[in-house]
């Protein structure tokens, strides 16, 4: 009984997903809240620690002049990688595996250490590149309204949910973001006495939050180096399992 009910339920699912599956760039937008970590979009993009994705649809993989890309993904563009829609769906999906297969070599590698499981995010996120031009009227990051709250009131409205510090994509995004900058002063490679050895377990993420926004005596504030919604990842690496400085 239980075996068929499931059956039926998986064909009725198959079905439905099949039916509803138009890509929705407004739904991309939201997902895209995901990379702004590590790329940025629209007119004034910079590079970060990804390249910046404004115009990628239409653009040959690795292209940009001045992004220091891992070697494999310069060779699939010398190869005849195009973004598009479908090519970024597939990408997003498992970089390293695709650059694999793109380029039939089992060595190759990708530097986006960053997945994305659910084909629905993949094909919304997908839709949501191809919007987003270098022209004014297309372009609105996520996140850019000026910060009108004090310092004191952006620490207090941070809430830290369980499913928000459980999300692998924000503790990949954190990671990044703590071996380019925080591991100058704190964790193994940094020069010993320089900052104190963090003991996570001993800290609520609220109060790793304050003390990287706003800084402590020796210990720098990050709010004008890294996004509100950044600081959050990085406390989320520093308090998740597996954080090693
Ligand atoms: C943790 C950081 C990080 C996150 C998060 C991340 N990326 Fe990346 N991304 C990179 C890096 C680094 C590269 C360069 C990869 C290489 O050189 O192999 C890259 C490359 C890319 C490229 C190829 C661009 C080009 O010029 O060829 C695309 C497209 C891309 N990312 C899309 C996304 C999207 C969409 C998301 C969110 C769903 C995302 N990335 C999330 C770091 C990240
Ligand atoms: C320029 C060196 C430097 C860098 C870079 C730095 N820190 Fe610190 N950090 C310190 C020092 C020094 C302290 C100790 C401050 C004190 O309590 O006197 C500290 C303290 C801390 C504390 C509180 C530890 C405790 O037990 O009270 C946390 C959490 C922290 N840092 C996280 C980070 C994160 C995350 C980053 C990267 C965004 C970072 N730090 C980058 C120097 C640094």
């Amino acid at each position: 009984m239980m075996k068929s009910m499931s059956l039926f339920a998986a064909i009725f699912m198959f079905a439905t997903a099949g039916a509803g599956s138009a890509q929705d760039a407004e739904a991309g937008k939201a997902v895209f809240k995901k990379c702004v970590a590590c790329h940025q979009i629209g007119p004034d993009a910079k590079n970060k620690v990804g390249p910046v994705l404004t115009d990628v649809v239409g653009r040959a993989a690795g292209s940009i002049q001045d992004f220091k890309y891992g070697k494999s993904l310069i060779a699939a563009g010398e190869k005849g990688l195009v973004w598009s829609e479908e090519t970024l769906a597939a990408y997003l999906e498992n970089p390293t595996n695709y650059l694999q297969t793109y380029l039939d070599d089992p060595k190759a590698r990708s530097s986006m250490s960053f997945k994305l499981k659910k084909e629905e995010d993949r094909l919304n996120v997908a839709a949501y590149l191809t919007t987003v031009g270098s022209d004014e009227t297309a372009a609105e990051e996520p996140d850019t309204a000026v910060e009108t709250r004090t310092v004191e009131e952006v620490i207090a409205d941070q809430v830290f949910t369980e499913e928000f510090m459980s999300d692998p994509a924000n503790f990949a995004a954190g990671k990044e973001l703590w071996f380019a900058q925080c591991t100058h002063c704190h964790g193994f490679k940094a020069y010993p006495g320089k900052a104190p050895k963090l003991k996570p377990a001993k800290y609520k993420p609220e109060f790793v939050f304050k003390r990287i926004y706003k800084g402590f005596k020796k210990m720098p504030a990050w709010n004008d180096v890294y996004t509100i919604d950044e600081i959050r990842q990085i406390v989320v690496y520093v308090k998740g399992q597996g954080f090693a400085p």
